[in-house]
C-alpha cells in the first residue's frame, strides 16, 4: 500500500551559510524520502529558514538591514548547497513567511482556548542604553565562583560553573558594554507542567515513536524539576513562550509588543512550508493534513531534542492537531579525528568550497551514509577514510564492475546484451533476493549496514568476473557466446547494484539510466530483468577517483594576512566580502560575451596596460585597453577566448577609445596576494555567444 509522507529536516538559522553539519542531516533525509518514492510511496519534503529571534534582530543590525533583509540575504544563498548536494527537497520556506504568522498564532489560540497558557510577571535583565532585554548569551561578566572575567550569563568556561544570569559579577550587556538593569515584565507560559500535558507527553514519547536511546533519555526529563519562578514541579516545568519588543519574530494576538520566543513558532515553519507547497500546487491544506493515513516525521539533531519531543509534539495535540509519528534523531558530525571545526585552523569541511574544487558531492553523499547508522551517536569525516571508501569501494567494487563488461557488449555484440544462464543466473538471484532486507535496512536508516550489505554483493559480482575472465574468453576461438553471457550478466548486476545505490547516488543513477537505457529504476525493478536482445548506449566513464590534491585544497587553511583578526568568524573570500545581492534583472543589464583576442599588444607610455584587438562576433573588432601588463606577455593571449563585457559605455583614454573590459580575477590586496588571472571560457565557446 502507498504511504503517504511529510518529512521535514530541522529548519537552520538563517543567520549564516549552511555548514557541514546541516549537509549531513539533509544528506540523512534526503537518502530516507528517495527510498521511499522509489518504492512508489507519495512524499512531501520540506525546509525552511529559521529566520526569527534576537540573535537574528542583532546581526542584521550590525549588518546594517533590517530584519527582513537580512534573512532573505541569507535564503539567497541557500540554493548552491542544495542543488550540489542534490537534496530533493519539495519547498523551501522561511518561518516569518505569512502562512507561518497565521499558523502560530492560531495554534495559541487554540492551547489559550484549551486553558494552556498562563501568565506571570518575571524580572529579567534588560539594556537600559538599547531598551531592550537580554538574550542569556548577550550577558556577560565575572564568574561567581572562579572569578574569571567576560563569562557568558549561563555558565563559566574556565570552571564549568552553571548559573544564572542574575548571579554574575559586575555583568555588562556584550550589546553595549551598559550594566545591566533588572526590570520586570509579563511573560506567557505554556502550561506543560499541567498534569494533561504530563500524562499526554509521559505516554507519547514512550510509545515507539523516538530511537530507544531517546525514549529514556526523555524520560528522565519527567522528573522534578525548578519552574522559572523558583518553585518546584513535579514534572516538566512550564515554557516561557514570550519575549518582549524589539524582537524579530511573530506577535501574540492581543498582546501588543509581545512576541513569540523563536523556539514557538520555529516548528510551526515545517507547517507553513508545507501549507505554502500545498497551496501552490492548488491542493486543500486542512484536507491533507487530515488525512490519517498521513505520516509526519521529523529528521533532527540531538540538541534539539526537547523542543521536538515535548513542546511540539503537546503543541500541536492540544491545539487539535496532528502530533509526528517519528522523531529522527541523529549525532553530531566532526571532522579529521573530532577536532572542533575551525575555518581559521582549516580543519572544517566547508560544503561550498568541496563543490568548488571539483569534488563530486556523491563521493561525500556515500561517505556519509556510509558512516551514518539509526543511533544517535557522533560520526567523524576522516580524510583518509574518505579517500579510501570513495576509491576502493566506490570505484574499485561498483563503477568497475560496468567498464569490466560494456567495453565487449559494444565492440563484439553491437551493444546487445545476450542471455543469462547457469552461475550468472544464480549470482543474479542472489543480488534480487538481497532487495526486501536492503529496503528495510534503508526505511530503518540503517544506511552503513546497507551499503556494507551492497558492496558485499559487488564483491560476488567482481568474483564471478575473475572466475570467468572475460578478457580471457575473448581471446579464445568459440567462446563468443559465452563470453556474452558473462558480459550480459555484468551488466545485469550493474544495474541491480545502480538500483539499490540510487537513494544515495541519484546522479549517477540517472547516468546509469541513461547508458543502460531504461526507464528511472523504481525498487520494484529489481524483479525484473533487462532482457536478451536489450539495446545498451556506449559506456563512458562514470566516476573519478579521489584525488589527494583535492582533499590537501579542501582542508588547507585559507590564507590569513596579518591585518585579518583570528579566528574570525567569516574570512572574506578574495579579500573583499561579497557584494550586496542583486536581482536576476540586476544581473540581465550587464551584456558578457566570449570574445577572442585576435591581436595583443603593449602600450608605448604605459607599464600597466594592454590593447587588446577583439572579435566579439560583430563583424568589427573592438579596441580595449587592459591593466594586464603586469601579469601577461602580449604573445600568450593572441587567439585566445575571454569574456568581456560588451555594453559598457566607450572610454576615451589617453592612449585611445577603450571599448569595453576584459575580465580578470585578482585579490582585493594585490600587494599582499598579487596575480591577476584573466577569464577563459572552456573549449567550445565562440566568439559574441552570451555569458549568462
Ligand atoms: O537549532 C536550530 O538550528 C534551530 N534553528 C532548529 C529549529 S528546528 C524547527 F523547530 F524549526
Ligand atoms: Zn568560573
Amino acid at each position: 500500500m502507498s504511504r503517504k509522507l511529510f518529512v521535514t529536516t530541522a529548519l537552520p538559522y538563517a543567520n549564516g551559510n549552511f555548514h557541514i553539519g546541516h549537509i549531513m542531516e539533509y544528506i540523512q533525509a534526503d537518502i530516507w524520502v528517495r527510498v521511499q518514492r522509489m518504492q512508489g510511496h507519495e512524499v512531501n519534503f520540506v525546509g525552511a529558514d529559521d529566520a526569527h529571534g534576537a540573535p537574528i534582530m542583532i546581526a542584521a543590525e550590525k549588518a546594517g538591514k533590517t530584519p527582513q533583509q537580512f534573512v532573505a540575504d541569507i535564503a539567497a544563498g541557500r540554493k548552491p548547497y542544495l542543488d550540489g548536494f542534490h537534496i530533493s527537497f519539495d519547498n523551501w520556506h522561511s518561518t516569518d513567511a505569512p502562512e507561518n504568522h497565521e499558523l502560530a498564532r492560531q495554534i495559541y489560540r487554540d492551547l489559550k482556548a484549551n486553558d494552556l497558557i498562563s501568565s506571570k510577571t518575571i524580572e529579567q535583565f534588560f539594556d537600559p542604553e538599547k531598551s531592550m532585554f537580554l538574550p542569556d548569551r548577550f550577558i556577560k561578566g565575572t564568574c561567581p565562583r572562579c572569578g574569571t572575567k567576560d563569562q557568558y550569563g549561563d555558565n563559566c568556561e574556565n570552571c564549568g560553573a552553571v548559573y544564572a544570569p542574575t548571579d554574575l559579577k559586575n555583568p555588562y550587556s556584550a550589546l553595549s558594554g551598559a550594566t545591566p538593569v533588572l526590570k520586570s515584565s509579563e511573560h506567557f507560559f505554556f502550561r506543560l507542567s499541567d498534569p494533561r500535558c504530563v500524562a499526554f507527553l509521559e505516554q507519547w514519547t514512550q510509545d515507539g515513536k523516538l530511537q530507544e536511546e531517546v525514549a529514556n533519555k526523555v524520560s528522565e526529563w519527567f522528573s522534578p524539576r525548578q519552574n522559572p519562578d523558583g518553585s518546584m514541579s513535579e514534572g516538566l516545568g512550564d515554557w516561557d513562550i514570550s519575549r518582549d519588543a524589539p524582537y524579530f519574530g511573530i506577535e501574540i494576538p492581543d498582546a501588543p509588543g509581545k512576541y513569540f520566543y523563536v523556539w514557538l513558532d520555529a516548528p510551526v515553519g515545517y507547517l507553513a512550508s508545507l501549507k505554502n507547497l500545498l497551496e501552490k500546487r492548488g491542493q486543500d491544506y486542512d484536507a491533507y493534513m487530515a488525512d490519517p493515513a498521513l505520516e509526519q516525521v521529523h529528521f533532527i539533531g540531538k540538541d534539539i531534542i526537547t523542543f521536538h519531543t515535548l513542546f511540539w509534539p503537546a503543541m500541536l495535540h492540544f491545539s487539535g492537531r496532528k502530533t509526528p509519528d517519528n522523531i529522527f534523531v541523529h549525532g553530531f558530525l566532526t571532522v579529521n579525528n573530532g577536532e572542533k571545526m575551525s575555518k581559521s585552523r582549516g580543519t572544517g569541511l566547508d560544503p561550498l568550497k568541496y563543490l568548488g574544487l571539483g569534488m563530486n558531492p556523491e563521493w561525500l553523499r556515500y561517505y556519509l551514509a556510509a558512516k551514518l547508522s539509526s543511533r544517535n551517536e557522533d560520526i567523524d569525516f576522516n580524510a583518509d577514510d574518505f579517500m579510501a571508501r570513495v576509491n576502493s569501494d566506490l570505484v574499485g567494487k561498483y563503477i568497475n564492475i560496468a567498464s569490466r563488461a560494456a567495453g565487449f557488449i559494444a565492440k563484439r555484440f553491437g551493444g546487445k546484451l545476450g542471455e543469462v544462464s547457469g552461475d550468472g543466473d544464480a549470482l543474479l538471484e542472489h543480488l534480487r533476493d538481497a532487495m526486501p532486507s536492503l529496503a528495510e535496512l534503508y526505511a530503518e536508516r540503517e544506511y552503513g549496514k546497507a551499503l556494507r550489505e551492497i558492496m558485499l554483493l559487488a564483491d560476488r559480482v567482481n568474483a564471478y568476473v575473475d572466475q570467468n575472465k572475460p578478457w580471457e574468453l575473448a581471446k579464445q576461438e568459440g567462446m563468443e557466446g559465452h563470453l556474452h553471457d558473462v558480459c550480459t550478466v555484468c551488466i545485469e548486476a550493474f544495474r541491480l547494484l545502480t538500483l539499490y545505490l540510487k537513494p544515495v547516488l541519484p546522479a549517477l543513477a540517472t547516468q546509469v539510466e541513461d547508458f543502460l537505457k531504461i526507464e528511472p529504476l523504481r525498487w520494484s525493478d529489481a524483479a525484473k530483468g533487462l532482457g536478451k536482445g536489450h539495446l545498451i548506449g556506449d559506456y563512458k566513464h562514470l566516476m573519478q577517483r579521489v584525488d589527494i590534491k583535492q582533499l590537501d585544497a579542501l582542508f588547507e587553511p585559507p590564507a590569513l594576512t596579518e591585518q585579518a583578526p583570528e579566528a574570525t568568524e567569516t574570512i572574506a573570500p578574495g579579500g573583499e566580502d561579497i557584494a550586496p545581492v542583486i536581482t536576476i534583472d540586476d544581473f540581465a543589464k550587464i551584456d558578457l560575451r566570449i570574445a577572442q583576442i585576435v591581436n595583443c599588444e603593449a602600450v608605448e607610455g604605459s607599464t600597466k596596460l594592454l590593447r587588446l584587438t577583439l572579435d566579439v562576433g560583430e563583424g568589427k573588432t573592438r579596441n580595449v585597453f587592459s591593466g594586464i601588463a603586469s601579469a601577461y606577455k602580449p604573445e600568450d593571449l593572441v587567439g585566445k577566448l575571454t569574456v568581456m563585457v560588451a555594453n559598457l559605455t566607450p572610454r576615451k583614454m589617453k592612449f585611445g577609445l577603450s571599448e569595453g573590459m576584459v575580465l580578470a580575477a585578482s585579490h582585493a590586496d594585490e600587494k599582499a596576494t598579487p596575480g591577476i588571472y584573466v577569464l577563459n571560457p572552456w573549449p567550445g565557446a565562440q566568439p559574441g555567444m552570451r555569458v549568462r
